[in-house]
């Protein structure tokens, strides 16, 4: 009667992976571990440095020139969670990322270019281009992290403040 979250999880990675990047096929065994295995820098307070799904530091130059604006694809964001990194309409990242984990029972939602949403495969919940709840039944918005450049390359620092899109305190911290 439950479905397994864990089972979506894993299939709805890969279709994510498959469709997010356009590599050989032998490469696409070495992102889906990168997704599932924290990298051992969350906590400690500071930021933590987004990594795309080979597991690399990101640049944000380099995201910008092969992502377009609108573009919402998955890094590897604060305690390994995947991360949504937003490029906005001017072309620039966007100052927050989105956390991809539902709030209803963990699947990681993937982004519908289409509808503008993301949309949750395991039980229909949906969110608007920024990760607010529209339709449950998640309970909550999709949690929020600082998205920032330092040295060149995309940072993630935990989102402490008011929840932009509701005006509330943030749930996730
Ligand atoms: Fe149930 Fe996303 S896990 S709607």
């Amino acid at each position: 009667m439950i479905e397994c979250p864990d089972m979506g999880k894993r299939e709805l990675m890969n279709l994510l992976l498959l469709g997010a990047l356009s590599l050989p096929t032998a490469g696409m065994l070495v992102p889906y571990t990168y997704f599932f295995v924290p990298s051992g820098l969350g906590g400690g307070g500071g930021g933590t440095v987004a990594k795309d799904a080979l597991g690399n530091d990101i640049v944000a130059e380099q995201w910008l020139k092969t992502h377009g604006p609108g573009d919402r694809t998955l890094s590897q964001g604060l305690k390994g969670d995947p991360t949504y990194l937003v490029v906005e309409k001017d072309k620039t990242l966007a100052t927050y990322g989105i956390n991809a984990v539902c709030t209803h029972l963990g699947c990681v939602v993937p982004w519908n270019q289409a509808e503008k949403k993301f949309i949750c495969p395991c039980h229909g919940s949906q969110y608007n281009d920024q990760g607010r709840v529209v339709r449950g039944p998640a309970p909550l918005s999709l949690a929020l992290a600082h998205c920032d450049v330092d040295d060149g390359k995309v940072i993630f620092v935990p989102w402490v403040e008011t929840d932009f899109r509701t005006g509330d305190d943030p749930w996730w911290s």
